[in-house]
């Protein structure tokens, strides 16, 4: 049964191109990745941050071979091209332009406030230097890049670590801020925490991370991966004495990989005090068992980066099928349009206007958020004071339509009346409004 594409729940996720893939993003993020491609019901979008990867990275061999590293160890995974969109993001043009759209709505308080630009000024501050001393612009506009790549596919569901929901937040507030000024083109995304997915410690039993030098690359030689176990660290228990599972690495990556069964059959092992020699070699084994049938895949990718480019290209194609028109589409939205087609949208928008009442959001030089309702002949009826954000407008007018009459009284102090309006004629507004929402809702229905 296939599902119709345009109801697949669309889950989108993207991978920086800095490094060379180690068990531990195996583990965490291209087994469950590959896996969850496979849902019927999913539509997945996986692409290769490269943009992202410039902010961290100026060496461009590093970037180019990073590129064909992670490429090739997805498909050697597993990952079926085909049946998802596999891409490179610096392949689709329209991600820069929609950046900037969103640059344009995004407060720049809000990104002050990120955590990977906050990390960098608190350092700086610690050290007595500028607060901004050797931090770039694009470390500062990262969220809104990554803003960028999810809006730009309509992703519902956006699988990250722990350390990325601020983005994915942020994300969320560039959405309805676009949505408030331009109408409703861009879905909301929301992230997905794999609480289940393992952790996996490195050599030196710290977490797994290239930032510590402590990694296991996924696709070594067999010969340097049993010598990159035989470094992993242990205690100086002698054979015969009984280990602890707990706390060992070497025990933990074991997990990772094998079945419950085996993994039971490993910790008798430790309780009757396998020497870290044989321990070292059934972990060796397990691994080898689940990479080399994916490493003899992922050499010949290596060996034919023109292979990879094609996939990678045609992925984009595929992706710029999506991308091309909403483009095109927010273009429109934002003004940027066939002078033609603007003047006869504004005498359409102004007929819409004629009917009925409603509420214009706008922001002021002070960067607050605003709004106001106004009548059909353009009277302010309702006047807003200064929000925080344009979620909070958003909420107090949605709270307004729900809900006119308790809602002027809640919001008493966030909104006054129109010179010479009198509450009742707000209120008459407002149900004419609410009126012509639940007769839209129905015609959706
Ligand atoms: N920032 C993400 C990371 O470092 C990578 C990324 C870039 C991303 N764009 C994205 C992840 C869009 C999810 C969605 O892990």
């Amino acid at each position: 049964m296939t599902t119709d594409p345009s109801q697949r729940t669309r889950v989108l996720t993207g991978i920086t191109t800095t490094g060379t893939p180690h068990l531990g993003n195996y583990v965490g993020a291209i087994r469950p990745t590959v896996q969850a491609s496979r849902n019927p019901a999913t539509q997945g979008f996986y692409f290769l941050a490269d943009y992202h990867a410039l902010i961290k990275c100026d060496d461009p061999a590093r970037i180019q071979r990073s590129t064909l590293e992670i490429a090739a160890s997805w498909i050697a995974a597993g990952l079926d091209p085909e049946g998802v969109m596999f891409y490179r993001q610096s392949d689709i043009p329209e991600i820069p332009e929609l950046t900037w759209f969103l640059t344009c709505v995004t407060g720049k308080g809000m990104l002050n406030r990120a955590h990977a630009y906050k990390a960098s000024v608190d350092k700086n501050n610690l050290a007595g230097n500028d607060p901004d001393a050797d931090v770039t612009a694009g470390l500062f506009m990262y969220p809104v890049l990554m803003g960028a790549d999810i809006l730009m596919f309509k992703a519902h569901k956006v699988p990250v670590g722990r350390d990325q929901i601020q983005h994915i937040e942020m994300a969320r507030d560039m959405a309805s801020s676009f949505n408030h000024l331009y109408g409703e083109h861009l879905v909301l995304p929301e992230a997905v925490i794999e609480e289940s997915v393992a952790l996996l410690p490195g050599l030196d039993g710290r977490k797994m991370s290239k930032s510590y030098d402590n990694t296991i690359p996924l696709f070594s030689s067999s010969a340097q991966l049993k010598k990159l176990i035989s470094g992993i660290v242990t205690d100086s228990r002698a054979p015969g004495e009984a280990k602890d599972t707990e706390g060992s690495a070497l025990f933990q990556i074991y997990q990772a990989f094998a079945s419950a069964e085996e993994t039971a059959t490993l910790a008798k092992a430790y309780a009757d005090g396998i020497g870290w020699g044989d321990a070292k070699q059934i972990l060796f084994e397990r691994i080898d068992r689940e990479v080399a049938p994916m490493r003899a895949k992922y050499e010949e990718l290596i060996n034919n980066p023109a292979t990879v480019d094609a996939i990678l290209l045609k992925g984009a194609a595929k992706a710029r099928e999506l991308a091309t028109p909403f483009i095109k589409e927010l273009r429109h939205a934002v003004g940027l349009r066939s002078l033609a087609s603007a003047a006869s949208t504004q005498s359409h928008a102004k007929t819409a206007r004629a009917a009925s009442p409603s509420f214009k959001q706008y922001r002021e030089q002070d960067g607050q958020f605003y709004f106001k309702l106004v009548d059909p002949q353009g009277r302010v009826l309702l006047q807003s004071l200064g929000f925080g954000s344009p979620k909070d407008a958003g909420m107090a007018i949605a709270q307004l339509q729900q809900d006119d009459a308790k809602a002027l009284a809640t919001l008493g102090a966030q909104v006054s009346l129109g010179e010479g309006v009198s509450a009742v004629v707000v209120a008459e507004a407002l149900a004419t409004l609410r009126a012509e929402m639940a007769e839209k809702a129905k015609a959706k229905a």
